[in-house]
Formats: structure tokens, sequence, C-alpha cells
């Protein structure tokens, strides 16, 4: 694997880009940063390069990819005409480039494999510099889920990329850290009318609220311990939702509510399931708190004094911390949630239930 440092704040970085986009052409696998997360790009014309991506990842053969492109003439190559209708387009000019991935009908050209037997195919303009400049000299758009191991948390890092992925990848490029750290949200935008099908870094109220639609919220999303199930009968539209994902080695525990109710529960949690080795991601308050009653050996204090500020940061931080918290060898990596009702809470309850398992704990006021 190669590794190339792309600092785009120094003139002449695009000529770093010369030869990871000519791989990506040729049909080769190079991993790059956006705004979300880093994934793990392959030419989305060429079924052969798709196919590595899978294996690469170890990826269910039934989860689609999300193709990337860096302008609307090669989105016209991605999807049909008919499919840009004024309500997408209107979607577009609103959130891209950005974390919106619209599902929309497949051109021809698009391999198949690329979009696995569903009937739409998922497409976005991510808000890098880096990506958007590496997709234009590539020429082509580029199929690419996020670069981890499949059920692993998301990379946020080139160096979790690597950790991941090395000896599958040809060339790595390391951008620095994510932006936004958890991924787009996945959005179907047609004649049934607008279904979020995996909630992400724009959320339902921002859509709703920009684009003037009621956004329906697939009622099948595993965003319950109790829905798990239910999910795997039917055929959900975003497939990768039904599985286990986003988790680390150490299980995880997360809980919401009043500050000193939360550092009760997790005191009492350490005593009664033997955990002697805790990890801790929460706000700077709540961890100074609780380190007196539950020690913990690792611990990722973020800034935000209230949920809005909150949630950003842990949405930030999350997949690196708990990657982070696994290298210290924990019993358990505790993390502060964020309460339904919150412009967040839907994104991040979505993936702290699978990395968790369901085990989510929101406590009352009083
Ligand atoms: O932010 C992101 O979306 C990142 C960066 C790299 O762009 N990509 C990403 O890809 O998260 P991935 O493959 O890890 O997740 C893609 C999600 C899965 O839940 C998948 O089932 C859904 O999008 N999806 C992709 N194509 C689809 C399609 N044609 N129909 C329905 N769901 C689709
Ligand atoms: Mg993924």
């Amino acid at each position: 694997m190669e590794e190339y440092t792309v600092n785009w704040a120094v003139e002449g970085w695009q000529h770093h880009l010369e030869r990871p986009a000519a791989w990506l052409r040729s049909g080769r696998l190079v991993a790059f940063p956006t705004e979300t997360v880093y994934g793990l790009g392959g030419s989305a014309f060429d079924a052969a390069a798709v196919e590595r991506i899978f294996a690469a990842k170890g990826r269910p053969s039934d989860n689609p990819l999300i193709v990337h492109v860096s302008s609307l003439e090669m989105l016209e190559q991605v999807v049909q005409r008919e499919a840009l209708t004024a309500e997408v387009r209107e979607a577009m000019a609103q959130f891209w480039p950005g974390p919106l991935t619209l599902l929309l009908a497949p051109s021809a050209r698009i391999a198949v494999n690329v979009y696995q037997r569903q009937p739409l195919v998922g497409v976005r303009m991510p808000n890098h510099p880096v990506a958007l400049e590496l997709i234009r000299q590539a020429g082509v758009p580029v199929a690419a889920p996020s670069a981890n191991l499949s059920g692993r948390p998301s990379p946020t890092h080139a160096a979790d990329v690597a950790l991941d992925l090395a000896p599958a990848l040809d060339a790595l490029v390391d951008g620095g850290p994510c932006a936004v750290g958890i991924e787009s949200t996945v959005l179907r935008l047609d004649a049934t009318g607008a279904t979020v099908y995996r909630p992400g870094a724009i959320s339902v109220a921002a859509l709703e609220r920009t684009l003037g639609l009621d956004i329906r919220v697939d009622p099948l999303l595993s965003t319950g311990p109790t829905h798990g199930d239910a999910r795997d009968a039917s055929a959900p539209l975003a497939p990768g939702m039904k599985y286990r994902h986003y988790a680390p080695d150490a299980p995880v525990f997360v809980w919401s509510g009043p500050a000193d109710k939360m550092v009760q529960a997790m005191a009492a949690t350490m005593q009664s399931v033997h955990h002697h080795r805790v990890a801790l991601i929460g706000p700077r308050a709540l961890v100074l708190r609780a380190e007196s009653t539950i020690a913990p050996v690792w611990t990722n204090a973020l800034d935000g004094n209230d949920w809005d500020t909150y949630a950003p940061a842990l949405a930030q931080a999350l997949y690196a911390s708990l990657r982070e918290a696994d290298r210290h060898r924990v019993d358990a990596i505790y993390v502060v949630g964020v309460p339904a009702g919150q412009e967040w809470s839907l994104a991040l309850t979505n993936r702290l239930m699978k990395a968790s398992e369901g085990r989510i704990f929101d406590i009352p006021e009083r």
C-alpha cells in the first residue's frame, strides 16, 4: 500500500493525487478522506474493482455501495436523467457537496454489483477538497463504503484505515481527521415520497426545514433493541442497517440523562457486571465528576455544555474513541449518549444501538 499525505492548505497539493487518481481509473482500490468517514474507493464502472471492495471489507454481498461524484456532469453518468426531478435537484442544490446520499435509478453504465439487486443506487458528492479533487482527476464515479472491516467502527483517521485494510489497498490518501465523524443520511426522494433509510449527519429536522417536505423515517430502522428481528424478516431498503456494526471488541454501555444519575448508574453497573477497567467517553464535566467514583483507565472528555454542542462533538469523536478504548484493553466502554428528541439523537442513537447491541439507558429527569 502506498500512502499519500495531502495538506490542502499547501499550494500544489493537487499533484499528490495524480497517481492514486490514475489507479482508481484503472480499477485499483484507493482509500480517501471525506467529511464523514474515510471511504474505500474503486471505480463504479468496474465490476472487478467493486468485487474487490466487498472482499477487502468482508462485506455481505447484499449490502450496496454509495457512489461518490465530483460534479453534476459526472452524476449524469451514474443515474437516469428522469430520476433528476425538480425535488431531487433542489435537495442537491441545498445539501451538496455534503453528507446526503440520494437513492436514484441507476444508469446502465454503473456496475450492477455496486447496488447489489437493489432497485436504486445511492449517490453523493462529498464535502471534502481532497475527495472532490481525487474523484475529479480519476474522471470516474467512485464507489466507496466506509473504509473499515465489516462490523468494525468506521475510520475517521487514516491510521485506522491502515490498521483494518492495509493489505487490501493499493493506496491510502491521508487528509487528516474527518470533521463530521458519522456517515451520510440516506434519503429516497421520488414519487413514493421522501424517506430516510439511514439517519446520518443531516438530521430529519434539517431536511424538513430546508426542503419543506414531510420526511418519513423507515419504520424498520433498528433504533431499538427489539426491532432487530422484525427488520431481518422484512426487506430493508438500506440493507446495511440490519447488521451488527460500529462495534469495538469491548462491550459498549450507553447512558443519557441527568449527570448525577448517570454517574450513579455507571458505578452500579461497574460493580454488578464486574467491570474493572472501564473507558469513559462523555462531556468534560461528567468525566471529571465520574473520575472519583468509577476511576476510568481511559477517558475522552468532550466539549459541549448542552446537547446541541455535545452531540456533534460526540459524533466527531465516537468511532476513533471506540477504537482507542480497545487499545487500552478495557472490560467495557461507557458512553454518554444523546437523549431522544434532540436534533442528532436519531443518527447517534442508531450507531450507538448497534455498537452496544442495545445497551442504551435513557434515565428520566425525575
Ligand atoms: O458518509 C458515508 O455515507 C460514507 C462515506 C465514505 O461516503 N459511506 C458509507 O458507506 O457509510 P457504507 O457502505 O458504509 O454505508 C452505506 C449505507 C448502507 O446502510 C447501505 O445499505 C445503504 O447506505 N445503501 C447504499 N446503497 C444503497 C441502495 N442502492 N439502496 C439502499 N440502501 C443503500
Ligand atoms: Mg459502513
